[in-house]
């Protein structure tokens, strides 16, 4: 009786949120990977999600057939090469977000996948910039300080390029953080936000503790700061070369998508995350693209909050981040043009 009440109760509620929700598609780039996977697992149940359309050159037919039996409103399309699967992935896409390409392995840093990535994201972007150039592109493949930029240059020369739908998603970044400080403060995550800026690698990787209202030690500060830059690790060594973060950074990509979705096309106001998009902050050193946290709206990016106070720790992280940044940028830059 409790159960049957429960059942209809939640099928009223998932029939209301769906009709209540402005639909759209979504396609997954690099849908039938570790992370591909899960993120679209997550994406199904996502009820501003009309279509899901799922891209790999391997795998997706399977993953795809598995997917559409999950009784959500959505539908799921699998698509690999043939047949122009990738442009009909890509038609009428709202939202794409993409994770292809290939992961780390132990003893390797993000830049370490720029060969193989770089050529991926190129022949992606390419394809973007065609059949859905008014799309919000969500970048996950790495290394991200550099990919974006890549992306970017690609839509630029095909003149479709719009920075405010243009996301590196570093939201794991502020997951980890979130996660890490609240066990050490014994605090539920939920209520620890922690603001993360710069990029998406290494010492790019800035997590502003002096915001957060919690007070640290310096040894704290040391080791936090140093777990929230090189957290991936942990997470690539564990793997022991069968890759790197799967499971978390589907749940941060889905977050992300969320946040997107819910701004665009749910007319949800305030909406705020960290990304790494196109930002003046730091235009004035020739750094085009730095993560802070973004205000979206219905058309992608509204406004880049600065990084507000800082402590002279923090300070000195920024300098140290903006060596690497500018490097990775400008390489990303080189490639993409
Ligand atoms: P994976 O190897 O498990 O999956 C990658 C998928 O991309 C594979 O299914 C592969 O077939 C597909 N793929 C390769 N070339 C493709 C192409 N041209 N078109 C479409 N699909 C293609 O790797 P995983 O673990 O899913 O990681 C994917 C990427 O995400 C890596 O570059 C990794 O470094 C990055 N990553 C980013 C994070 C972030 O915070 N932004 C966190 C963790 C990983």
């Amino acid at each position: 009786m409790f159960a049957a009440t429960r059942a209809a109760s939640f099928a009223a509620k998932r029939s209301f949120s769906t009709s209540a929700a402005n639909l759209s598609k979504v396609a997954v780039l690099g849908a039938a990977g570790g992370i591909g996977q899960p993120l679209s697992l997550l994406l199904k149940e996502n009820p501003h999600v009309s279509h899901l359309a799922l891209y790999d050159i391997v795998n997706t037919p399977g993953v795809a057939a598995d997917l559409s039996h999950i009784n959500t409103n959505s539908k799921v399309t699998g698509h690999t090469a043939a047949n122009d699967g990738l442009k009909a992935a890509l038609e009428d896409a709202h939202v794409v977000v993409i994770p292809a390409g290939v992961p780390r392995k132990p003893g390797m840093t993000r830049d370490d996948l720029f060969n193989t990535n770089a050529s991926i994201v190129q022949t992606l972007a390419q394809a973007a910039a065609k059949h859905c150039p008014k799309a919000h592109i969500l970048i996950i493949s790495n290394p991200v300080n550099s990919t974006v930029p890549i992306f970017a240059e690609v839509l630029k020369k095909a003149g479709v390029f719009d920075p405010k739908r243009l996301y590196g998603v570093t939201t794991l970044d502020v997951v980890r953080a979130s996660r890490f400080v609240s066990e050490i403060k014994n605090k539920d995550p939920k209520d620890v936000k922690i603001t993360v800026v710069g990029g998406h690698s290494g010492v790019t990787i800035v997590p502003l503790l002096s915001q957060s209202g919690f007070e640290f030690t310096k040894e704290e500060l040391d080791a936090l700061t140093h777990r929230i830059q090189f957290g991936g690790d942990e997470v690539v060594q564990a793997k022991d070369g069968a890759g790197s973060a799967t499971l978390s950074m589907a749940f941060a990509g889905a977050r992300f998508a969320n946040s997107v979705l819910e701004a665009t096309v749910g007319g949800k106001k305030g909406v705020i995350e960290p990304s790494f998009v196109k930002s003046d902050l730091y235009a004035d050193q020739g750094i085009e693209y730095f993560s802070s946290n973004v205000e979206l709206g219905p058309n992608g990016v509204e406004k880049i909050h600065g990084l507000g106070e800082i402590s002279d720790y923090e300070k000195d992280l920024v300098q140290k981040c903006l060596v690497d940044l500018k490097k990775n940028i400008a390489k990303g830059e080189s490639f993409g043009q």
